[in-house]
């Protein structure tokens, strides 16, 4: 499919693999409005694309557990790119102790995000139909024992993925909604979590073991989700590579 003068929302954008996520869709001609609470991060990543890309980027300053913020995020985009394409649900945070912030962004916000991209992309409502992708993580298929309460929130989006991703809601809608699951990646968010969050002995025992795989890597298996146009799939990427689950 050619993704080209297409349109993008990434939430959690300004870093990580958000960041990763923008490049990715920015190479293959797509336009994209980066969400985040980061307006520092973002600046500086638009500042040093391409200047081709650079006209194509916007930032949006949006914290995603605000219903109002994240609506304003959709406007702008209509106003600004005229269409919307595909939604990616992706800010996260990994915040055991905080564990009402963690459902407030890793699930509720999806949920929220989702329900604005079916507004927006309805075949029955202007939209042009389009996919909703969010970041799930191999912690949503398989338990985590030292975060429980984040594991529940990836395992909620992974259900809620599955349920979207129905031929009954393409149907109506002209949207597939789907998952990426990472494992470990090389992000801020596995390295510098707040003190506290999880068992610290266990924690360093278990970072000792895994592998870490790069955020672009993350931005490839987006490509590989749209290119293959599946509905209610979820996409692992990991050390060992990309698979579906
Ligand atoms: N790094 C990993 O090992 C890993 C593994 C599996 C899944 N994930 C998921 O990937 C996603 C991206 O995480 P990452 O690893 O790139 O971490 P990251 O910390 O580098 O990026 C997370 C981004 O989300 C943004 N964000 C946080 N709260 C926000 C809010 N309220 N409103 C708007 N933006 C907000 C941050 O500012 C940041 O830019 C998350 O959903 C995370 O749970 C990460």
């Amino acid at each position: 499919m050619n993704f080209a003068g297409k349109a993008a929302i990434i939430t959690g954008g300004a870093q990580g693999i958000g960041r990763a996520y923008a490049n990715a869709l920015l190479d293959i001609g797509m336009k994209v409005c980066i969400c985040d609470i980061l307006e520092e991060k973002a600046l500086d990543f638009i500042e040093n694309i391409p200047e081709t890309q650079k006209i194509n980027t916007i930032f949006q300053k949006c914290d995603v557990s605000s219903l109002a913020d994240l609506r304003n995020a959709f406007d702008r985009v209509k106003s600004e790119f005229g269409r919307l394409d595909i939604v990616i649900n992706n800010a996260g945070v990994f915040c055991e102790q905080n564990y009402m912030k963690e459902i407030e962004i890793n699930f509720i916000a999806v949920i929220q995000g989702t329900r604005l991209a079916f507004e927006f992309m309805d075949i029955n409502k202007g939209g042009h139909g389009g996919y909703v992708i969010n970041t799930a993580s191999e912690t949503g298929l398989e338990p985590l024992f030292l975060a429980p309460v984040y594991s529940a929130t990836k395992t909620g989006v992974v259900g809620y993925t599955k349920s979207l991703g129905t031929d009954y809601h393409y149907r109506k809608t002209g949207i597939k909604v789907n998952a990426i699951c990472p494992g470990p990646i090389d992000t801020a968010l596995f390295h510098d979590f707040p003190s506290g969050s999880v068992d610290e002995k266990e924690s360093k025992k278990l970072g000792s073991l895994v592998k870490l795989t790069k955020p672009e890597e993350v931005g490839k298996a987006l490509l590989k989700l749209l290119d293959d146009d599946k509905n209610g799939s979820l996409l692992r990427i990991d050390c060992d590579g990309l698979r579906y689950a």
